[in-house]
């Protein structure tokens, strides 16, 4: 039987750090579906059909993975699509106590689905979306932390500010 196992997130936009964590996944899924939250943050910087297609260009090469977006709750789109696995990256400390009461909430919600924590490559560990955008906004160099797709668009996105 195929697994399936789903890497959910804003990727706003996605970095070498959701690159190192889908490819490590392949441990709990055959497949993996990445799956971008249509209303994660309250002000993105990439629209969702940016963000979906910034994650294809990324690693949409690959036909284990899969690329979608979903709106409303995360366990409804797993049990749609058939995931058994929920993969999330674990950076700090800082990240746990949020991550725990998501992963206890889904499976209060989706009994049967399993959240899985993956820790990232060690050079990847101190980087965020968020950073990356900051980074970007000032014109630093992100060229080694994201995809060259990614770096385009920032600048597309940055240039016209
Ligand atoms: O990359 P992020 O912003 O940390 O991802 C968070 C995300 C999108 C995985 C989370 O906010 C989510 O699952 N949102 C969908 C709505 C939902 O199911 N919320 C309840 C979680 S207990």
């Amino acid at each position: 039987m195929t697994r399936i196992a789903i890497y959910p997130g804003s990727f706003d936009p996605i970095t070498r750090g959701h690159e190192d964590l889908i490819e490590r996944g392949f441990v709990f899924g055959d497949r993996i579906v990445v799956a971008v939250a249509a209303s994660a943050s309250k002000d993105p910087l990439f629209s969702l059909a940016e963000r979906v297609e910034l994650v294809k260009a990324a690693v949409g090469g690959d036909k284990r993975i899969e690329v979608q977006s979903f709106e409303g709750l995360l366990v409804d789109f797993a049990k749609k699509i058939g995931a058994t696995t929920i993969i999330r990256g674990l950076r700090y400390v800082s990240d746990f106590e949020y991550e725990y009461q998501m992963a206890l909430m889904n499976r209060k919600l989706a009994d049967g689905i399993e959240t899985v924590f993956l820790v990232p490559a060690f050079d990847l560990t101190y980087l965020s979306s968020s950073l990356v955008r900051e980074v970007a906004r000032y014109g630093g160099d992100v060229g080694n932390l994201v995809h060259p797709a990614v770096l385009a668009a920032l600048k597309k996105k940055f240039s016209r500010k």
